[in-house]
């Protein structure tokens, strides 16, 4: 049965988001950060479910997906940011990582979003894969980007035409490098 995908409901769904993130990903992730992110802009982040068998109680079983996503001025225009798509190891390659991301690439151009940015590691042949098919374009390699010193592409889309000129002017000045909160492995 497909897992069954909807947009977070803020602090009910941090204990579920923590539990994937610890099991599914290498680098060491504080929960302030995604707790952030799925508090002021639930509606950008995405979870899914797999469905419970059998006519019991409601519930939504596990947790085994779920994007983590903001929006914030930048450079004059509204920015999507993904901090994280993660898959259950056992769901991958069924599309749900493709699912989750287009959710909240989508309610981002719904707030009027220009473009959308991220960062993910140069070995990830797998989000590399995702965010290519979804349109991507690097924008650029940053050094040492991760705590295990792994180096990161960004990656940016458009949403907008023109939208991520003023951008570049911001990011070549350093601004955004290496900040603090930088999420995606
Ligand atoms: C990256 C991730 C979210 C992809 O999730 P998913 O559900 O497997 O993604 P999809 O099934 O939608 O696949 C998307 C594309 O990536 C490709 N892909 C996925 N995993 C791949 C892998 N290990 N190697 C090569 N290609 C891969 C798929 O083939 C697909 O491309 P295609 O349609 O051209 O075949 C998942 O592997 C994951 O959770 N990884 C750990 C966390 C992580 O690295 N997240 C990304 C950075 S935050």
């Amino acid at each position: 049965m497909a897992p069954r995908v909807r947009a977070c409901r803020g602090e009910a769904d941090v204990a579920a988001v923590a539990g994937l993130i610890q099991s599914e990903l290498s680098e060491p992730y504080t929960c302030f950060i995604f707790r952030h992110f799925m508090w002021t802009w639930p509606q950008l982040c995405w979870l899914a479910f797999e469905e419970e068998d059998g006519g019991g109680a409601p519930g939504e079983g596990r947790c085994v997906g779920c994007v983590v996503a903001k929006a914030e001025p930048r450079g004059g225009a509204l920015r999507g940011y993904i901090a994280m798509v993660v898959v259950e190891a056992a769901g991958r390659g069924q599309g749900l990582g493709t699912e989750l991301a287009r959710r909240s690439i989508r309610a981002m151009a719904a707030e009027g979003c220009a473009g959308v940015a991220l960062e993910t590691e140069v070995t990830n042949v797998g989000a590399l894969a995702l965010y290519r098919n979804l349109g991507f374009v690097r924008e650029k390699r940053l050094l040492r980007y991760y705590l295990n010193n792994g180096d990161a592409f960004r990656l940016k889309l458009k949403l907008r035409p023109g939208a991520c000129e003023t951008e570049h002017t911001e990011e070549a000045a350093g601004e955004e490098a290496v900040a603090p909160g930088k999420c995606c492995a």
